[in-house]
C-alpha cells in the first residue's frame, strides 16, 4: 500500500455510510459459521477479527455468547461504528495498524475477511506473517478471506492481490497446516458479485 493506511481507511470511513461500502455484510454468516467451528462451541476462546472495521461480526460473536472477542482496525472512526453495535459492551478494541502491531497476548482465533489482499508486497506480507505469528496461539486457527483469482483488482481504489486456496497456503506458511478451504460470493450493496477465497488453517 502506497498512502499510509491510517489516512486512506479514515478517509474512506469519513467519507462513507459504513453499510453503503462494497464489501458491507448485513448477516457475516460464512464468517460465524467458520469461526463456531473452529472454536468447537468454547465460548470462552479468545478471537480476533482483524481489520474488523464497521463489521457486525464482532457484535455477534458477542451476542452469541463469546466472552473474549477483539477486533483491531487502523480506522477510529471504523472502530467507533463497530462499538455502536455491540450489545453486550463487551467486545476489545485495539486501534493500531496491523502491520506494526505488538500483540500483548495469544488468541484461539485470528479472523481476516478483506485485508490480506491489500498487502501487494512482499515486505507487507512478512510483516503480517509475524505479527499473525505471535498473536495465534499453537493450535490455534486462522481464518482468511480475500478476493479470489477471478475477484475485483481493485478495492476501496486500492490495488489488491487475489488468491487461491492453495496461493493463500502458501502465503501462510509452513507453520499453517490448511484444514478447510472454499469460495464465497459476495453480493454488494449495489447487487454486483465479488468472488472470495476462504481457508482455515491450523498453527502448529
Ligand atoms: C475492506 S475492509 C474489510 C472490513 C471487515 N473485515 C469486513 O469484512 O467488513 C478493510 C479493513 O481493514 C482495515 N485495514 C486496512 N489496512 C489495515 C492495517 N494495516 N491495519 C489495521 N487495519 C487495516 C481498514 O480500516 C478496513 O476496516
Amino acid at each position: 500500500m502506497s498512502q499510509d493506511p491510517q489516512h486512506h481507511w479514515e478517509d474512506v470511513y469519513a467519507h462513507r455510510d459504513p453499510a453503503e461500502v462494497s464489501w458491507y455484510q448485513a448477516d457475516p454468516a460464512p464468517s460465524l459459521a467458520l469461526i463456531t467451528s473452529a472454536v468447537n462451541g468454547d465460548l470462552a476462546a479468545p478471537i480476533i477479527d482483524v481489520g474488523g472495521g464497521a463489521s457486525i461480526l464482532s457484535s455477534r460473536l458477542a451476542a452469541a455468547g463469546h466472552t473474549d472477542v477483539t477486533v483491531l482496525d487502523v480506522s477510529r472512526t471504523a472502530l467507533a461504528a463497530s462499538r455502536a453495535q455491540d450489545p453486550t459492551g463487551t467486545v476489545q478494541q485495539v486501534h493500531h495498524d496491523l502491520l506494526t502491531w505488538k500483540p500483548q497476548r495469544r488468541y484461539r482465533l485470528w479472523h481476516d475477511r478483506a485485508v490480506f489482499h491489500f498487502l501487494t508486497g512482499p515486505a507487507d506480507r512478512d510483516a503480517y506473517r509475524a505479527v499473525l505469528d505471535q498473536a495465534l496461539a499453537p493450535g490455534g486457527t486462522v481464518v482468511l478471506a480475500t478476493f479470489a483469482l477471478d475477484g475485483p483488482t481493485h478495492c476501496s481504489g486500492l490495488e489488491v492481490a487475489r488468491y487461491d486456496a492453495a496461493g493463500l497456503a502458501a502465503e501462510l506458511g509452513d507453520r499453517y497446516t490448511l484444514t478447510a478451504h472454499g469460495r464465497h460470493d459476495h453480493h454488494t450493496p449495489w447487487n454486483t458479485v465479488q468472488h472470495f477465497t476462504w481457508i482455515t488453517a491450523t498453527r502448529t
